[in-house]
């Protein structure tokens, strides 16, 4: 596969969209030498998930996976100043990072980083903000929690809303019976949930760039339509 290429194509795409963008570099400096690994999304997939969340009229974002906080600097940005961003975080150290970051980009009044196992946060979020009360969830932490992330994002989402899922094909592996990993088996386990519930009409998109070969999910919560309620 040609990676290069994609790589190549990715920086055309950023400077072709006149992507230069000094908070965010110092962003991607400072993870790098905090000695974060380098998974955040790239620019386009981060500009990608801005244009999403203000398409929209996103107000509240919830994310699992915070890292340095990369993506959710770029979710941050698309929100009203009263907007609220809540990143799920379970290592203190990324979280550390992610904070300074988001403070950096001058989002620290709406954005804030927990840290602990999302799985252990999420019931908190429920009780604390309400059912439906977010308009998008980006899920992007450990994938074989990826099935229960999911359930209750779509607790936490409101219907008209959506939930965004990276890292769904990993260089195909998804689809490669051989590859039958707690993470290849989190994704499919997503999949079919996605499937399964009424509420939800679910895409998937495979995706190369700086990043190599992987995919998003995007799932939209609303009511069923008419054709996918079962006679
Ligand atoms: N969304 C980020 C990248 C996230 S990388 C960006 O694009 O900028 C995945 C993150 O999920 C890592 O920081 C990892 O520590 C975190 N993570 C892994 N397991 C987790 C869990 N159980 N709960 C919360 N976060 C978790
Ligand atoms: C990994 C995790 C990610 O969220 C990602 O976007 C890329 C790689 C990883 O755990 O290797
Ligand atoms: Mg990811």
């Amino acid at each position: 596969m040609d990676n290069q290429l994609w790589e190549k194509v990715d920086d055309y795409l950023e400077t072709a969209l006149d992507g230069r963008d000094d908070v965010l570099s110092e962003v991607l400096f400072s993870s790098r030498e905090a000695g974060l690994p380098a998974i955040q999304v790239s620019a386009m997939q981060g500009k990608f998930l801005h244009v999403l969340a203000r398409l929209i009229g996103a107000r509240r974002v919830l994310e699992i996976g915070a890292l340095g906080g990369y993506s959710a600097i770029w979710l941050g940005r698309a929100l009203p100043p009263e907007g609220k961003l809540v990143s799920l975080e379970v290592d203190a150290r990324h979280a550390e990072v992610a904070r300074a970051n988001i403070d950096r980009a001058g989002l620290s009044a709406l954005a804030e980083v927990r840290v602990g196992p999302a799985l252990a946060a999420l019931p908190g979020l429920v009780e604390e903000f309400g059912e439906g009360s977010f308009d998008l969830s980006f899920i992007d932490a450990d994938k074989r929690n990826n099935p229960a992330y999911f359930r209750w994002a779509l607790r936490l989402t409101r219907p008209g809303g959506a939930i965004v899922v990276d890292n769904v094909v990993r260089q195909g592996r998804v689809a490669d019976p051989a590859q039958s990993g707690p993470d290849e088996a989190g994704t499919r386990q997503l999949f079919a949930e996605m499937a399964s519930e009424p509420s939800v009409t679910a895409a998937a998109l495979q995706t190369v760039g700086s990043k190599g070969y992987d995919g998003f999910a995007i799932a939209f919560v609303g009511i069923p339509q008419p054709s996918e309620v079962a006679s």
